[in-house]
């Protein structure tokens, strides 16, 4: 292991690099186009521009042969009509759309990519496309001086990627994630410039083993592939959520989930026996402490068998899951794609019987070693096999099992390489290819079989799914966690960037194991990250195996006292954080946001890692640190109000917040408005009042709001079963007007009225709602 010691860095170890060689596409031969794509001849290879849409526009290198312009996993999109106009002169040919022009540079092929208003987005300089003669494809792009880029999925570090390099291969971490730790568990391979307040986007459609480089080298940034095209899509922005619509256009976007998804959720490797389940269940009713969600980890099953529950530890399931149920807490249990290899284990036996494992050209099936012993490995590429698999999970859906956790789906194997062998084929529906080519899908494809079987058998309720591996548009499925981080309070403050460039990356359902998984945590590092987790999209507690219990209550009653504040305020948040998953779900937009989505001509928000927007006008302040509890906050232009002591900031500045261990700083912009609901019992956990906390605005600011509700568990949303309101909040110099602007929908909820609570009304303002009674708008008129 010299490797991991000083030795690494004894001089003359620096690596002798050989110089690499690249093959530039080299000069335009000839072009032909048909329905708004282009084909370009090149001297040393072939080209594709494909209008997408008006402001998305693909972009295709094949060496050997002309593009091919099919079988995406990722894009779920169809090819709109987009009028181009098309104008050649010598060396160029321009064409544009609405909202993009690109001018092909035809000596050398070179292609460069306008706005509207002509200003450059992605620019080629003297390097394009180009390729190894190992198969690698690359392109290489102009870095421009004020470029901050932001997305990459899963990457630990700060929120702004410039001058970083990342890598895409789905990867079980379970060492420490450092900010140089790279690949993690999340391959998607896209990115979102902002420069100068402008946002684009780049999507690189390859499922291969992608690179990412953006430290400058030479003014130059570039991405690339082991093999397959050089397949882009570049999103014409221009703000930062105009291209989160335009990536989750292509890539799809988040189902709705259940409410009871975004509740808090407890878990531990393992709860082991139905008695501690039981137990654990009782504690939090007991204690007065919400809780939506059980996780049953691995030891559930007999031997890790997927599909199976342990008879000795977990003799009556049904049983366990119906009684919790009462208490309004569902169990979520664990299922890892390897199957045991056992002959005398039905899912190995039909696995083997009916073809469904991957296997090696030669016709040998794959195994490795996972938490079972030698396992084979279903192959997701196929369609059958995900309907096979989909199907197995009646014996979950069957017994009251409504959400699903997929774990090791990497897939994670306890090898050298940590995975298949890339020799391995896959059956990829037709179109067979090897694991090298399809690593990177694999936990997006369990993530889909396990959806569809789910949501085919809950007889129209909505499934949960949590996954640890995806692949760009692994949103269309669920939700994902951040894997096994550790107790560390650097991994608190990586949550923050870590789940906003997930959610600029099209996942805005996400969290980390709050806590920490790995390591020993403590009272103060729990409560200030069960802070930061009530504001997270995603809520889960989880820790590993050996290390302390780490339950509300397992540090005592002034902790357990703080604990339980905050997830109760999650349910007070419910409301707001319902609407906002409703719009992530129609949109892409995500949960949790850094504040340049909202402020993009801030750059003082360009790199700020450790505050959070929730929607567009909420900022969480958590504190990060053991001790502290004073903290500087930047807050953007505007002015805005503490939600707990109501005192009113001046935005375009920082200011030094006291935070005492029980408080988390929250600021609601003024002009604005915030829904809260009650919490009432574990059991009922539906508010029977919904209150709307308006922050006054000074004047003729206008603030147009949603607010949406349904019966949160099934699909009857789809067809008119819903409500949404948009409501107006106008702040002048004499009044703040509330008013009910639009009603939509035909859901009944349990309330019939908000209470308007208006905070920080100056003298002359008076409040004036659009009916008779004060404090009261009607939801009907
Ligand atoms: C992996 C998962 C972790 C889980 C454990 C046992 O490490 O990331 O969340 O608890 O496996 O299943």
């Amino acid at each position: 292991m010299l490797e991991d010691t000083s030795f690494a860095i004894h001089p003359g170890q620096e690596k002798k690099t050989n110089a690499v060689i690249y093959r530039d596409i080299g000069d335009l031969r000839s072009y032909k186009h048909t329905n708004n794509s282009y084909f370009f001849a090149c001297e040393n290879g072939f080209a594709a521009i494909q209008f997408f849409a008006d402001s998305i526009i693909r972009i295709v290198m094949n060496q050997y042969h002309e593009p091919v312009l099919n079988g995406s996993y990722a894009v779920v999109a169809e090819k709109e009509h987009v009028s181009v106009e098309s104008i050649e002169q010598d060396n160029l040919l321009m064409l544009k759309t609405e909202a993009l022009i690109v001018e092909v540079k035809k000596v050398p092929f070179r292609i460069t990519i306008f706005d509207q208003n002509g200003v450059v987005l992605l620019d080629e300089g003297n390097r394009g496309m180009a390729y190894r003669e190992n198969g690698e494809v690359t392109a290489f792009k102009k870095m421009h001086a004020d470029d901050h880029f932001y997305g990459f999925g899963e990457k630990s570090g700060h929120l702004d990627k410039r001058g970083e390099k990342y890598e895409m291969w789905n990867t079980d971490v379970y060492a420490p994630h450092n900010p140089e730790t790279d690949p993690l568990y999340q391959s998607i391979p896209y990115f979102m410039t902002m420069r100068n307040g402008h946002a684009h986007g780049v999507f690189f459609d390859n499922t291969f083993r992608t690179k990412f480089n953006m430290k400058e080298k030479d003014g130059y940034f570039s991405f690339s592939a082991e093999g397959g095209q050089l397949d882009y899509y570049v999103m014409a922005g221009p703000g930062p959520k105009d291209v989160l619509m335009q990536y989750t256009h292509l890539t799809g976007r988040m189902p709705l989930p259940p409410k009871w998804a975004l509740g808090y959720q407890q878990s531990r490797y393992s709860y082991e026996s139905e008695k501690e389940v039981r137990e654990l269940a009782k504690n939090f009713i007991e204690r007065g402490i919400p809780v939506d969600v059980i996780h049953l980890d691995i030891h559930y099953m007999n031997g890790y068998r997927v599909f199976s529950f342990d008879k000795e530890k977990f003799p009556y399931p049904e049983k366990l899951i119906s009684d919790l149920r009462e208490m309004g807490i569902r169990i979520v249990p664990i299922v890892d794609p390897g199957v045991k290899k056992d002959v005398e284990y039905s899912i190995y036996q039909e696995g083997i019987t009916n073809d469904l494992f991957c296997k090696y050209l030669e016709g040998d099936v794959y195994f490795g070693d996972v938490w079972p012993g030698r396992s084979a490995f279903p192959d997701f590429t196929d369609s059958n096999v995900r309907k096979w698999w989909g199907n197995k999970h009646k014996v979950y859906s069957k017994i009251g099992i409504e959400g699903i956790w997929n774990d090791m789906n990497e897939p994670a194997v306890f090898n050298e390489t940590k995975t298949m062998d890339t020799s391995v084929m896959h059956r990829n529906d037709g179109r067979p290819a090897t694991h090298r080519e399809l690593h990177n899908i694999y936990g997006l494809k369990m993530a889909e079989a396990t959806y569809d079987g789910m949501k085919e058998q809950l007889n129209g309720k909505r499934p949960f799914l949590l996954t640890r591996a995806g692949f760009a548009g692994i949103q269309r499925y669920g939700s994902v966690w951040t894997g096994d981080n550790r107790s560390f309070w650097e991994h608190l403050q990586m949550t923050l960037p870590m789940v906003m460039n997930l959610g600029i990356s099209g996942v805005p359902f996400a969290g980390p194991d709050v806590g920490g998984f790995a390591h020993d945590t403590n009272a103060e590092l729990l409560v200030r990250w069960m802070q930061v987790g009530a504001f997270t999209p995603y809520f889960r507690n989880h820790a590993a195996i050996g290390t302390v219990y780490q339950e509300p209550w397992q540090f005592g009653s002034e902790n357990e006292f703080i604990m339980k504040k905050y997830i109760q305020m999650r349910y007070k948040w419910m409301p707001q954080l319902y609407t906002l998953f409703h719009d992530a779900s129609v949109k892409g937009l995500p949960v949790m946001r850094p504040l340049f989505m909202e402020y993009p001509e801030d750059v003082k928000t360009y790199n700020l890692n450790d505050q959070f927007m929730v929607g567009d006008n909420v900022i969480i302040a958590p504190i990060l640190a053991p001790s502290v509890t004073d903290r500087s906050v930047y807050l953007p232009r505007g002015y805005w109000t503490d939600f707990e002591t109501g005192e009113v900031y001046t935005g375009g500045k920082v200011h030094l917040i006291h935070v005492e261990l029980d408080q988390l700083p929250i600021f609601v912009k003024n002009g604005t408005a915030i829904m809260q609901g009650d919490w009432t019992s574990n059991k009922e956990k539906n508010p029977k009042q919904i209150s709307m906390h308006v922050f006054a605005g000074i004047d003729d600011e206008t603030y147009n709001c949603t607010f949406y509700d349904d019966d949160g568990e099934t699909f009857e949303y789809e067809i008119g079963s819903f409500l949404q309101l948009t409501i107006g909040i106008k702040s002048s110099k004499d009044a703040v007007k509330v008013e009910i602007r639009d009603r939509q929908g035909k859901y009944v909820p349990a309330y019939d009225k908000i209470q308007v609570n208006v905070h920080g009304l100056s003298e002359n303002q008076r409040v004036v709602l659009d009916n008779d009674d004060n404090s009261m708008v009607s939801l009907y008129k």
